[in-house]
């Protein structure tokens, strides 16, 4: 059997639920809010764990290379610490992350997660009995630090790369748009702050009219693909119904997370009645700002702007 399939056995093992449910309690006890999107990496608009996660990594790898070589005992000491002091606030934003993920990811993750933690322990001892002079034992439990970490690394790619948790969920869209105008319906179909589903081709979209404009972007939420139709809508933004994520309506900015990346935003417009959407001129599904959009022109059915036209 190969690897990938032994590690997709662990989503299936439901035996791990109970210590999933546990680890959840402790690690919602943190609120919602900027410091949960801070561990995110809401403000950066990059997931922060996979960035945190080099420098412990990094630090002991450097150690374990130093091991090889006589007279190092000293800076290898020093890395084997900073890797331990760096893993403490990469766990966290992880866990934070794995508190919104799905069940499959969370079974994962909990392994991944005590993988870590037996590193974490293994070279808290390995710093202990570098500094008491146990040299020898110092690099054999960093050694097997290591292969903790190897092994709670791996089962974080899986989560990353096979389960895509963490993965812009909706970047897709940006590719899939046309870039001739398309019909989606009739402005009256659309009731006000009322999200609703359409679609484009096979492309789900929200469908949200607010203030007198309508905001057009993809449906399913960057972060793990909620249905953002079912969502609410409130101050133009439009808040997911699975995890909380909140998103402007004018360019799909995050406002808060989990979600890291931005919701494609389609530009807009509304003729005779008629909605229609099409990929931003710029390529880029996310408007230039208010200012320059300005700039480029007052009549809106004429000069749509990306993301909204007025009804
Ligand atoms: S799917 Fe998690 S916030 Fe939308």
């Amino acid at each position: 059997m190969r690897l990938g399939e032994r590690i997709h056995r662990i989503e299936r093992a439901k035996g791990l639920d109970r210590v999933a449910g546990a680890m959840k309690r402790v690690v919602d006890a943190v609120p919602e809010g900027r410091f949960r999107d801070v561990l995110h990496g809401v403000q950066l608009g990059h997931p922060m764990h996979p960035l945190m996660v080099q420098v412990p990594i990094g630090a002991w790898l450097s150690a374990a290379v130093l091991d090889c070589f006589p007279g190092t005992e000293r800076s290898a000491r020093r890395l084997v610490n900073t890797g331990i002091i760096a893993a403490v606030p990469a766990m966290a934003a992880g866990a934070a992350d794995w508190s919104r993920q799905h069940e499959r990811h969370q079974r994962v993750g909990v392994v991944h997660a005590a993988a870590n933690n037996v590193a974490l322990m293994l070279y808290g001892a390995s710093s202990m009995a570098r500094s008491r002079g146990r040299h020898g034992w110092g690099k054999a439990l960093g050694a097997a630090g290591l292969g903790a970490v190897g092994v709670g690394g791996m089962l974080g790619a899986h989560i990353a790369y096979h389960l895509a948790g963490g993965a812009n969920r909706a970047d897709y869209v940006t590719d899939r748009m046309p870039s001739e105008w398309h019909d989606i319906g009739m402005l009256t179909e659309f009731p006000e702050e009322t999200p609703m589903h359409g679609v484009l081709g096979d492309t789900p979209l929200v469908i949200v009219r607010s203030g007198g404009e309508v905001h057009v972007m993809a449906e399913i939420c960057s972060h793990m693909s909620g249905p953002l139709s079912k969502g609410e809508v409130s101050d133009d933004c439009i808040t997911c119904p699975w995890h909380g994520s909140t998103f402007r309506l004018a360019d799909g900015g995050v406002v808060s997370g989990p979600a890291t990346a931005s919701q494609p935003v389609l530009e807009t417009r509304v003729r005779d009645g008629v909605v229609s959407v099409r990929r931003p001129e710029s390529g880029a599904l996310v408007p230039p700002p208010r200012s320059e959009a300005a700039g480029a022109g007052s009549e809106q059915e004429k000069q749509p702007t990306t993301g909204r036209a007025r009804g």
